[in-house]
């Protein structure tokens, strides 16, 4: 598990300049912030004359603090007539500051006010892992990775064009400058790649070298006489974090399936400029299990912070704000932000819960604890334990979100949906894949085709795990039946507060029933749910009398979802170690009871892949997802 991340708070040094008393050194140089940026990593990298004309341009840089770098790298974008058409900068921060500290830091900066305060406005909570912030309407792309750089660079997926060094000075902030870290940062780099600092000492130039860098000194800035510019030029080819970057003869995708996990993919892939026809089979989108209702949305936590903890914040937190964006851009979503309350069992999992919130040290905006006087309060109605606290979290109608998108996408003229039509077969010819409906017609062909079809997927290639189709029943309380909830619940069930005073139940989760009308039963099994995460509430309501919704999850083994390249399972059993995939297929499938906090962060993952650009997910969180993950597994085993 991760440790705890501590904030920084501003200080300043006797001449002004923000200092850390924790390592006694300056954020930059005390004669000028922006002035440094410019000349030490911007100049020492080549840039702008290195971007130019490029597609992606992606610089690492160790060490975020202010975000001067960030920010005097995005004013050079913005100013360069010929800048790359997507400019990526993913920086690590070990001890970041909160919003209100770097807004104080920022108003030093007068030349970068505008662009500091569109940071500042979408600046995340300090939690660990990676945090994704889009720019520009997603030109600029900043990926935050909070934690100690010992335990995050080696996780990154991505492939450097030029590299920030900017810890603090080598002998106050050693853990900045290891042969381990030049080491890491080399499987980020392709020859050519450069790298820029301040610093000149000589263990740093030792360990540039020996990590494939050619060190050189270059004029300093200011009172600095020298500082240090490298290129790599490995003597053997790289072990890299990500591979080459796939190449399309034309920037265009079909992707099967019209729910919240195909919606997200051609939100995010139109977004990149792909053109994009989407196909579904109903008469319209959102038709199957993403036309529930209304659906919860909150992450899971854990004592230890587990992969399914770091991946469910990582969906929700990128799922929130892309959402909050579509609002921006004026597309209508209905949901709200009420929170959820993650009710106690019992008395010994209320202790559970509140001794996890102590461990875990996050900030309250994200996860609480609230006994259950606390909880009662928050809730509107009396409750018998108190439980964990989101209070970010909420509920959303699925399918206004799937409309949103689709929207979104449309107005950037991207996409032709194709609904009533199957996608039945897939075929290969030369660079491109065929979409063929049953009589073996091509429906359609482009050199991606992105698989969001649910069950179905596994029907048009071989997947390589069982999905698991598991019914569904929500259960509709309409007002006046339940006390009136100012959150949502949930537990062993959840109770929806989805306007007007009316509820939704839930659910049943039903093996091996393919029943679509909602039963009396399933009525039953939800008031028995909402009796123990409300005590007293469901006595007077009859099964007979109530409606329902039912629909059918896609479930994986593990319960993960799969997200990525989909495995070439043939080529698969016979060499395990090349990973080898289907080129140009993706999946989006498997988002099981979670398809609100997978489906934002899956479409970026997939949009990412299919670009080379860097993931928005730490290497063992994507590999966790990892579509090919059960073929591999099986195949290592010896299993085909
Ligand atoms: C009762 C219930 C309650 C739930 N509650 C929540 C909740 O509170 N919070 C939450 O986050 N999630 C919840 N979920 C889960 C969520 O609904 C799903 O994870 C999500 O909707 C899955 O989205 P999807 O796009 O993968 O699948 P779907 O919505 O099923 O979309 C797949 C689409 O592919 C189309 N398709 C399939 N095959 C083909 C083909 N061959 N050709 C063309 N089109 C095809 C289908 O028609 C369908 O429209 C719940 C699910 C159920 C059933
Ligand atoms: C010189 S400052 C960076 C200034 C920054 N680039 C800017 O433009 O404002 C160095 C940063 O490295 C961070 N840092 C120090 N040790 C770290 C570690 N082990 N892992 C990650 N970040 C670390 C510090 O918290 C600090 O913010």
């Amino acid at each position: 598990m991760n440790s705890p991340l501590i904030p920084a708070t501003p200080a300043f040094d006797a001449t002004g300049t923000p200092y850390s008393p924790e390592y006694g050194d300056v954020y930059h140089s005390a004669d000028s912030g922006p002035g440094q940026a410019r000349h030490v990593f911007l100049g020492g990298n080549e840039l702008p004359a290195r971007w130019a004309g490029a597609r992606v341009f992606t610089i690492v840089e160790t060490g975020f603090g202010i975000g001067l770098n960030f920010l005097a790298t995005w004013q050079a974008w913005r100013a360069d007539p010929v800048r790359p058409k997507r400019l990526h900068f993913v920086s690590i921060e070990k001890h970041p500051f909160a919003r209100e500290g770097l807004a104080t830091l920022h108003a030093r900066y007068s030349e970068l006010t505008s662009l500091a305060a569109e940071l500042q406005a979408v600046w995340p909570l300090p939690l660990p892992g990676l945090h994704r912030l889009h720019f520009e309407d997603g030109r600029v792309t900043l990926t935050l990775a909070f934690g100690d750089i010992a335990d995050v660079l080696s996780k990154l997926r991505l492939a450097a064009d030029a590299i920030y060094l900017d810890g603090f000075a080598p002998d106050r902030n050693s853990e900045m400058w290891t042969s381990a870290v030049m080491k890491a940062l080399a499987r980020l780099a392709r020859p050519g790649t450069t790298v820029a600092t301040y610093t000149t000492a000589r263990a740093v130039r030792d360990a540039l070298a020996a990590a494939g860098f050619v060190p050189e000194l270059r004029p300093g800035f200011g009172r600095k006489r020298q500082m240090l510019a490298a290129r790599f030029s490995p003597s053997r080819p790289p072990r890299l974090a990500l591979p080459v970057a796939p190449q399309w003869s034309e920037r265009r995708a079909i992707v099967i399936g019209a729910g919240l996990a195909g919606a997200a993919v051609v939100e995010r892939l139109a977004a990149r400029g792909w053109a994009i026809e989407l196909i579904e089979r109903h008469a319209g989108p959102a038709a199957e299990a993403s036309g529930m209702p209304a659906g919860s949305f909150h992450p899971q936590v854990s004592r230890d912070d587990s992969i399914l903890s770091r991946l469910t914040r990582a969906g929700f937190l990128y799922a929130l704000d892309r959402w909050r964006a579509l609002e921006a851009a004026g597309h209508r979503l209905e949901w709200q932000r009420c929170g959820v309350l993650q009710v106690a069992k019992d008395a010994r999992d209320e202790a559970r819960m509140a001794a996890t919130v102590r461990a875990l040290v996050f900030p309250a905006g994200y996860l609480d604890f609230l006994p259950r006087a606390s909880a009662s309060s928050r809730a509107g109605v009396e409750m018998n334990a108190g439980g964990w606290w989101f209070p970010e979290s909420g509920w959303m109608r699925p399918a206004e979100l799937v409309a949103a998108q689709l929207a979104a996408a449309r107005a950037r003229g991207a996409i032709a949906i194709r609904t009533s039509t199957t996608a039945h077969a897939l075929a290969r010819e030369g660079d491109l894949w065929r979409v063929l409906a049953p009589e073996g017609a091509v429906i359609a062909s482009a050199p991606v085709v992105v698989l969001a079809n649910s069950h179905d997927a596994a029907r048009l290639v071989p997947l390589g795990a069982p999905l698991k189709r598991v019914r569904g029943q929500l259960t509709l309380l309409p007002a006046g039946s339940l006390p009136s909830l100012r959150t949502v619940l949930a537990g062993l069930g959840h109770l929806v507060p989805a306007g007007n005073g009316a509820a939704v139940a839930g659910a049943t989760y039903d093996f091996e029933d393919e029943d679509t009308a909602p039963s009396e039963e399933g009525n039953a099994g939800n008031l028995a749910r909402l009796e123990r995460l409300l005590p007293g509430s469901a006595a007077h309501l009859d099964p007979a009398r109530l409606t329902g919704a039912v629909g059918f999850r896609c479930v994986a083994p593990d319960r993960l979802p799969l997200i990525g390249a989909l495995p070439d399972i043939p080529a698969t059993r016979v060499d395990p170690r090349a990973l080898p995939r289907l080129h140009g297929l993706y999946g989006a499938l498997g988002y099981a009871s979670r398809g609100l906090t997978w489906a934002m962060l899956g479409g970026e993952l997939v949009a990412s892949a299919v670009e080379g650009e860097p993931l928005p997910l730490e290497g063992d969180l994507a590999d966790a997802v990892d579509p090919a993950r059960f073929a591999l597994r099986r195949a290592r085993r010896g299993g085909f």
